[in-house]
């Protein structure tokens, strides 16, 4: 029987807001979701501020006890070391990260981030304690060449090379060719393509990691397109980048649950 998946609405707030309008950003997310009632226990909210900011906001979170989750946007493959620029999983489980992003489009196209360093990342995070949220999802050239399941299939197979079965990960399903272009995929795509990531944890992990496992959409989610995401099977969330920097969709994205017959 399938058992009952939290509902995760992510923010990836990629190179955007200091941690002085982080601290504006979350307290005025968090007012906003108050003022409407909003139900912390129905969907789980995660940000995910630029590193610098990690710290002011986990102690905004912890003072004014804002139920959100928090993690980075990337850590080494590395625990410690002449690594210059790079940060560890051990300093984000110290600032109370349960989660960190890993393998976003971004990072494989503008850091060359190849799959073993995908998965070597995924096991760092492991290493830490964090949940890894790993990213994978085609190009616009991918999906005309091998359609759309292909690549994000082989991405997320190759991620999860010796990942335990007791493991808590997050998968975020976003194609790049839906990522901040406006053109979001459609529920019907996004549905196709999550049900067969859950396959791949299935055959890889094993089908109780499959059947727990929160599986994302991200690309062009807005407040007026994440009912239709939400309402299928195999989509437990999203990941959002625009639309979770501005206040208002942002909650009404969380707050998808009063607009689902939208
Ligand atoms: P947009 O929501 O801006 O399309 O970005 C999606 C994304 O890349 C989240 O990680």
């Amino acid at each position: 029987m399938a058992v009952s998946r939290t509902p995760l609405i992510a923010g990836n707030w990629k190179m955007n807001l200091d941690h002085l309008q982080a601290v504006a950003f979350v307290q005025k997310l968090y007012w906003t979701l108050k003022d409407a009632a909003h139900d912390e226990e129905s969907v789980e909210v995660a940000v995910f501020p630029p590193f610098t900011d990690i710290r002011t906001v986990q102690t905004l979170l912890d003072a004014d006890k804002i139920p959100f989750g928090l993690g980075g946007q990337d850590l080494s493959t590395h625990d410690s070391g002449a690594y210059t620029g790079e940060v560890s999983g051990a300093f984000l489980s110290k600032l109370a990260c349960g989660y960190v992003i890993i393998g976003h489009s971004e990072r494989r196209e503008y850091h060359a981030e190849s799959d073993d360093v995908v998965a070597a990342k995924v096991q760092a995070a492991l290493r830490h304690g964090l949940t890894p949220v790993i990213c994978v999802g085609e190009t616009a050239a991918d999906l005309e060449e091998f359609g759309a399941s292909a690549v994000p299939a082989g991405q997320l197979r190759a991620a999860l090379a010796g990942v335990p079965a007791d493991a808590d990960i997050v998968v975020a399903y976003e194609p790049v060719w839906a990522i901040g272009s406006g053109q979001a995929a459609t529920p019907d795509q996004a549905q196709d393509v999550c049900a067969k990531l859950r396959a791949v944890i299935s055959e890889t992990v094993g089908a109780d990691t499959a059947d727990r496992t929160r599986i994302l959409y991200g690309g062009s989610v807005k407040a007026a397109n994440i009912a239709g995401f939400m309402r299928e099977p195999d989509v437990d969330g999203a990941l959002v980048g625009g639309a979770s920097l501005v206040v208002d969709e942002f909650a009404a994205i969380i707050r998808y649950q009063k607009h689902v017959g939208v």
